[in-house]
């Protein structure tokens, strides 16, 4: 019998090619959307979920369990970008964020990690991001909402150590998808003291996803991901410069390493 893998934000970016590639190696996917526009599309099964609506994230996995009577492989990877500088950043919009990307994920995570105990055994794949390894100018409240799930990550897979329950998180640089248009954006306002770096930045960010690699390479590593024995707590996976500057961050003084950040991004 195929594993069943259940994978959130499968409409688009990441999680469709990555939704597709799963089902092509022969699992059986349920793919996520907040409005499915079909039952299925190219044997990926679809179900509506929006991680704002906790109806929504019960009828979902009820719904799979009631289909297939399990989920084997959880992969969290539904998500949003926001932009802007944190002192202006509306609260609100700060805390939208965090629902969906932090807050709507654990509480799915809840509702599966208890079907993954009574079948005892289970997969947890979080999606974060080589940006909740440092905090990135402009993107301060997309580093903080990726850093807590990786911290979360990590503390989730030490209370599951006695399980058969893998968690692991997958943090990618940047890939082209639709993240861009759909992310939240503070306006850069002229009368800003942020103006000019800020709409530096802004431009900056929209190059790297603009210019970077189709989402294959993160379906692939999810896919060894999930063969894996013992998976890692943390994989990382985009250009070298992207995952060596995790590395660099470990290692270098802080003041060298924000100096290099403040270079990148012209400040
Ligand atoms: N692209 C990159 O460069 C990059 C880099 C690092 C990390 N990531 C992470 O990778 C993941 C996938 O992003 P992507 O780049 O593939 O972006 P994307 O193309 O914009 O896809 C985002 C997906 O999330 C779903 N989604 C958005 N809000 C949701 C909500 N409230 N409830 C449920 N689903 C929701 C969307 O589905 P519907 O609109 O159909 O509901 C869509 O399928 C995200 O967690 C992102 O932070 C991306």
């Amino acid at each position: 019998m195929p594993k069943v893998i259940l994978i959130t934000g499968a409409s688009s970016g990441i999680g469709i090619v990555t939704a597709e590639f799963l089902t092509e190696n022969n699992f059986k996917v349920y793919g996520t959307s907040r409005n499915p526009s079909k039952d299925s599309l190219n044997g990926v099964h679809f179900v509506q979920l929006d991680l704002n609506d906790s109806n929504s994230i019960e009828k979902a996995v009820d719904k799979i369990i009631t289909n297939e009577g399990k989920i084997d492989v959880l992969i969290n990877n539904a998500g949003v970008g926001i932009t802007g500088p944190i002192e202006e950043t509306p609260i609100k919009a700060a805390r939208a964020h965090f629902q969906t990307n932090f807050f709507g994920v654990m509480e799915l995570t809840q509702r599966v990690l208890p079907l993954m105990r009574n079948q005892n055994e289970g997969q947890i794949i979080n999606v974060t991001s080589i940006a909740g390894y440092m905090g990135l100018p402009f993107r301060g409240y997309y580093s903080a909402s990726k850093s807590a799930l990786i911290t979360l990550t990590e503390a989730l897979r030490l209370e599951l150590k006695n399980t058969n329950i893998k968690v692991s998180c997958l943090a990618p640089g940047d890939f082209a998808t639709n993240i861009a248009s759909g992310r939240f954006t503070v306006e850069a306002n002229p009368k800003s003291n942020y103006f000019k770096a800020y709409s530096a930045s802004l431009k900056l960010m929209n190059a790297h996803v603009d210019e970077a690699e189709n989402p294959i390479e993160v379906a692939q590593t999810i896919f060894r991901i999930i063969q894996k024995e013992k998976p890692k707590a943390h994989y990382k996976v985009g250009s070298p410069l992207q995952k060596f500057s995790v590395f660099l961050k470990g290692i270098l003084p802080d003041k060298v390493f924000e100096n290099m950040l403040a270079k990148h991004y012209k400040l």
